[in-house]
């Protein structure tokens, strides 16, 4: 056994996860988290919440930048790659940016947001989801800030002030729902060649894959297409599978099951694509997963469960690894 990471870097992938400084810190949660993290997910390290706007730059100009370089630390001392997440988002982002009405404005706030926070991480980062869900389901655009004051060239705009910064990074736009082809990655299938034609720096979309158990799309293939036939890569990039679950985030054996045959294909399509460069749990650990804080009677989404003990999921990505 070689563990998850392990087996991905076999084919030259990546396995890793979400986390937080705490956790990797060992503050939380109890148990042996750092040791399952370091044998089974030392492929990447995203900051969960650590890197989003509303943490590093919480007040104009005040940076806090300890969570991330905790994170980054751990990173190199596992040799994981580090996923930035994320500079652009219409979520935890502080009202001093989402209250500007001057575009010029808020382009310099983002030109300082950038110099600093992809300055320091330009060596240490080798992906960066530089904007996240800017889109709606319907494949328009999201009235955030940012789209409503510079328009859809703030795409553009934002990932040419990174790679200005940090050259070495590679640059995507992340979101959920695009797993499938539909209206929504047809969408951004398009977007995608018009950034390219422009000579914009785009690398990748990521695609998060936040399943449903026993709804996972079954074309992830053919959306992965879209874009890889752009040349760009399609990392997944905060998979996990939630299902039916009781009051103490139970799941019962057919949901484990359902859930396990979808970890696998997900994964599975990972594998097939060689544009694919590996994959990243939103944590691993079920007591501190974010799904049944935001999707009641959904849960048991990651791969172990509060005993620490490898679930049938688990077993599932194994096997296609
Ligand atoms: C989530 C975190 O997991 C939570 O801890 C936080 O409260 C809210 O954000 N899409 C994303 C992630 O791109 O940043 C989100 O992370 C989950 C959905």
């Amino acid at each position: 056994k070689t563990g998850l990471n392990g087996l991905a870097a076999r084919t030259g992938r990546y396995f890793g996860t979400a986390t937080n400084s705490f956790n990797v810190q060992g503050l939380s949660p109890v148990g042996p988290y750092n040791d399952v993290l370091d044998y089974e997910f030392a492929g990447a390290l995203t900051p969960e919440n650590e890197g989003k706007w509303e943490v590093i730059q919480p007040q104009e100009n005040v940076f806090n930048f300890t969570g991330v370089d905790i994170i980054v630390e751990d990173a190199k001392r596992i040799g994981a790659l580090v996923r930035g997440h994320n500079f652009v988002w219409h979520q935890q982002t502080p009202s001093y940016v989402t209250n500007i009405t001057d575009p010029e404005v808020l382009k310099q706030t983002l030109r300082t947001h950038v110099e600093a926070v992809a300055g320091r991480y330009k060596d240490d980062w080798a992906y960066l989801d530089v904007i996240n869900e800017p889109l709606f389901e319907n494949g328009t655009f999201r009235d955030s800030v940012w789209y409503n004051l510079l328009g859809e060239d703030y795409l553009e705009f934002a990932l040419r002030t990174v790679h200005e910064v940090a050259p070495n990074i590679k640059l995507g736009i992340n979101d959920y729902n695009i797993e499938s082809v539909n209206e929504k990655s047809m969408a951004y299938a398009r977007i995608a060649k018009n950034l390219l034609d422009k000579g914009a720096p785009l690398h990748f979309i990521g695609f998060e894959s936040h399943f449903v158990g026993g709804q996972t799309p079954q074309d992830i293939a053919a959306s992965m297409k879209q874009f890889t036939d752009l040349g760009l890569e399609v990392p997944l990039t905060e998979l996990d599978v939630r299902v039916s679950v009781g009051p103490e985030d139970v799941a019962n054996a057919t949901g484990l099951t359902v859930q396990a045959s979808d970890y696998g294909s997900s994964v599975q399509a990972c594998v097939d694509n060689p544009l694919c460069p590996g994959v990243t749990v939103w944590q691993f650990y079920d007591p501190i997963s974010w799904i049944p804080g935001v999707f009641p009677g959904e849960g048991a989404a990651l791969p172990y469960d509060a005993a620490y003990k490898p679930k049938p999921a688990y077993g599932a990505i194994e096997g296609v690894l």
